[in-house]
């Protein structure tokens, strides 16, 4: 572990002094079923980021000018369309894409993907991995898709794909490659399977909804054709995300959504309409544009721009480290893993305990008594990537079940929330919980449940308690 970056990002003051910039809820305090309060250890990043306090201030900074986008003659409309307009720029440069690929505005990565997905030509073949997440394992339902099986090192994944090409049927192809598995972080050969998709006459797509925020991009370097992405995922959680790449297919596509801003001109006609639909890249974002979102995604962009992926990287590595240090060391923890350690790979760490005191772990009960014992948010389940987990957990000996744990990291997280979280483990897998859970159907329960609700949600007849 490097001591000298986690010695200095042990606290949000501290992070904040390395450079890293200051998030939204850096400072939160949740109640904890003790009737304590501590600050939130959020170490659910890969599910969705914090706002960057400077997204934050930007939008507040929109607001008063936030009217209609491409549609208002006034001064306030137009302020709010050269936002929107001016963040495809800002979009496509953070991609590294070329300077004449087309943006297109998603409210995400998973819509981003299904743009593509409506817009293949007739016959073409899809090519992903098994082990993707469900966005990119799923947005091709129209399509021929060819099943590349759970790859045991990133050479077999360029290997697997290379045959795979080799021996499809002729017409178009797309292969999907994933940036990061949000499932175990690792990073994918990107540029490698991009130049065998290349070499066999195929276009790509990058998943790269976990990979955005925590490293670069660089669509042109890697000869990648589009990349999806999310603002929720890279600290602008205000509902936009993007596709940006090559025109041609979309182009030739009938519109993603029907509807105004997507046409050029409609006219009535026997038996319905003709409409002339617009070009690039308004054709695919019928519906009143989300100005908001996609200015606070630019923001985003040139937040982490300015930080520098230097001071980000070292951070995510120190904590991960770390991170990873410790859960091995916590006995009955299972870390998944689809390649071997010393892959490179982001914050993002999935694993499963096979005992809570003397009892079988129940892996959402650990999640609950993270949060209600110890203020801890992580994720479990199976990450919306229902095979890798399942096929992971598979290797996983002792384990009960088909769900997970997931502990992820970014920019906001400190080292004391990583330290928290390691001594909790250590002592729900010793002890088992401290408190009192039951489980009605949809998962466990603190019983009792003192914790308040914050005023935000208080009043209007709401119940003050967050289990009623
Ligand atoms: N894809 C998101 C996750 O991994 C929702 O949690």
């Amino acid at each position: 572990m490097d001591r000298t970056v986690t010695a200095v990002t042990g606290t949000e003051p501290d992070r904040v002094a390395v450079g890293l910039p200051p998030v939204v809820g850096g400072r939160l305090e949740v109640p904890l079923v003790t009737g304590r309060r501590v600050t939130y250890a959020n170490l659910d990043y890969a599910a969705s980021t914090p706002s960057l306090t400077a997204v934050q201030q930007a939008v507040d900074r929109l607001l008063p000018w936030y009217s209609s986008v491409h549609r208002g003659a006034g001064f306030a409309s137009a302020v709010s369309t050269s936002a929107y307009e001016r963040a495809r720029e800002t979009v496509r440069s953070f991609t590294g894409a070329a300077p004449d690929a087309t943006v297109v505005f998603t409210r995400n990565t998973t819509d981003a993907l299904n743009l593509l997905g409506r817009a293949l030509p007739a016959g073409t073949t899809v090519f992903r991995f098994n082990t993707d997440h469900h966005a990119a394992l799923l947005a091709w339902r129209g399509s021929r898709v060819h099943r590349l099986a759970r790859a045991a090192t990133p050479g077999d994944a360029v290997v697997q794909l290379a045959k795979a090409l080799a021996d499809a049927p002729k017409g178009p192809r797309l292969v999907v490659i994933t940036g990061a598995s949000n499932v175990t972080g690792e990073l994918w050969p990107v540029a490698d399977l991009a130049e065998v998709a290349r070499i066999h006459g195929a276009r790509t797509v990058l998943d790269a909804a976990q990979l955005a925020g925590h490293r670069p991009l660089d669509l042109a370097g890697w000869n990648v054709d589009w990349v999806a992405l999310s603002g929720h995922k890279m600290y602008a959680p205000f509902g936009a995300g993007a596709l940006v790449g090559a025109a041609d297919w979309l182009d030739a596509a009938d519109p993603y959504l029907a509807g105004g801003g997507a046409t050029a001109r409609v006219d009535e006609e026997a038996g319905g309409e003709s409409v002339a639909w617009s070009g690039l890249p308004h054709r695919h974002e019928g519906g009143s544009p989300n100005v908001v979102g996609v200015h606070a995604m630019a923001v985003a962009c040139r937040t982490l721009a300015a930080t520098g992926w230097d001071t980000v990287v070292r951070h995510e590595q120190a904590l991960t480290a770390r991170l990873r240090e410790g859960l091995a060391a916590v006995p009955g923890v299972r870390v998944l893993d689809l390649w071997p350690d010393g892959h490179p790979r982001l914050g993002v760490v999935s694993f499963s305990l096979s005992r809570l005191g003397d009892a079988f772990a129940d892996q959402r009960l650990v999640a609950t008594a993270l949060s209600a014992e110890h203020g801890i948010g992580v994720r479990d389940g199976a990450f919306c990537a229902h095979q890798a987990v399942r096929s992971l957990l598979g290797d996983a000996a002792g384990h009960q079940g088909d769900r997970a744990l997931r502990a992820s990291i970014g920019m906001g997280t400190t080292s004391e929330h990583v330290e928290r979280l390691l001594a909790a483990l250590e002592d729900l897998v010793r002890r088992g919980p401290r408190w009192s859970y039951d489980r009605p159907e949809d998962g466990w329960r603190p019983v009792p449940d003192p914790r308040p609700l914050p005023d935000l949600l208080r009043g209007n007849g709401n119940p003050p308690v967050l289990s009623e």
